[in-house]
Order: C-alpha cells, then sequence, then structure tokens
C-alpha cells in the first residue's frame, strides 16, 4: 500500500477546500481521513508515546486552519453532548471503537438556559472508519481503554467558544475552551 502522510492529507484538504469549500468538502476530507487511519505506522511515525499525555496535535495548515490531532490510547472517556462552535469536526478511530451519538435540538437553540435535546442517530465507529460534523451539529462520544481516535478539525476548536449540553439537568452552556483547566 502506497504511504499516505500527514502532509499528503494536508495537502488534499487544501486542495478541497480550495475548490469546495469546507462544507461541500467535508465528505471528501472524511474519506482522506479513513485513509490516514489506513497507515499502520501512524502512530509510530507521528507521535512519541514517552511523552503522550492523551492528546498531541500531528499537523497543521495555515491556509485552512486544518489540525490532525490524536487523543486516546490510555483510559476510555465520554463527553456530554456538544458542539465545535463554527469548527467542522471529523472523528477517526485507529484502533479500538468510539460510541458516537448525534443529537438534535428540540428547542429555539439558545446559547444559554433550558435546552432539549433527542438522540438521532447512535453507531459505532470503527478502526479504520471516520464520521463528519459539519459546523453546529451536536454530539457524544463513548470510547474505551486503550481507543487511539484521530479529530480532523476544521479550525482550532480548543480555543472556541462553543455549547455544551447537561441531559440531567436540561440545559445548554457556553465552554469557553480557552479557559479549560489543563
Ligand atoms: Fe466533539
Amino acid at each position: 500500500m502506497k504511504s499516505y502522510t500527514v502532509d499528503d492529507f494536508l495537502g488534499d484538504a487544501r486542495r478541497i477546500v480550495r475548490e469546495h469549500g469546507v462544507r461541500d468538502g467535508l465528505e471528501s476530507i472524511r474519506k482522506n481521513t479513513e485513509r490516514l487511519l489506513g497507515q499502520p505506522d501512524l502512530l509510530e511515525t507521528y507521535v512519541n508515546m514517552d511523552e503522550y499525555k492523551g492528546h498531541t496535535v500531528i499537523g497543521q495548515d495555515p491556509e485552512t486552519d486544518i489540525y490532525v490531532i490524536v487523543h486516546g490510547g490510555r483510559k476510555g472517556g465520554t463527553s456530554p453532548p456538544h458542539d465545535h462552535g463554527p469548527c467542522s469536526v471529523i472523528y477517526g478511530n485507529f484502533t479500538g471503537h468510539t460510541l458516537m451519538r448525534r443529537w438534535n435540538r428540540l428547542d429555539d437553540g439558545g446559547s444559554e438556559g433550558p435546552a432539549s435535546l433527542k438522540m438521532a442517530r447512535e453507531y459505532t465507529v470503527g478502526a479504520g472508519e471516520a464520521t463528519a460534523f459539519a459546523e453546529g451539529d451536536i454530539h457524544s462520544i463513548d470510547y474505551p481503554d486503550g481507543a487511539f481516535f484521530v479529530r480532523v478539525t476544521v479550525g482550532d476548536v480548543e480555543n472556541q467558544k462553543t455549547r455544551r449540553f447537561d441531559l440531567e439537568r436540561g440545559i445548554v452552556e457556553i465552554d469557553d475552551r480557552a479557559a479549560r483547566p489543563g
């Protein structure tokens, strides 16, 4: 199999975004994410496991501001439902799987206060598979110990104010990711 590097991926993404824009190009970038996930030496090539603490950026393109980030591989984890602010995001597993849930809002869509969500779809993202979330899409994740996954973000989502939902309390709040500890 011909190798597909992170640079190849970012170069292809640049061309896709130039020609089609992010929204219409997202499916093509998702497919290329699966190609990247199919590289057996991805972690060996890009991640220094001695210094790895659960996530690391392995590529960034200044023109499109796309980031390629490795996550997980240690203890499993979950997230509450959230969006990604103005960013489109692709999630794909390198090992293990992620239980993915997509959510729709049943209320008027504000950023703070009461919010009502209904699960739209629950599915498993297996190793080598990737799934895309356009701007505004809401999802939650649940992944087991040892599952490495890759996130491709169009924009620096960790410096955005995003929406986080608390299903038990039935509310939405702003998550200022840049102000998160650690
Ligand atoms: Fe997310």
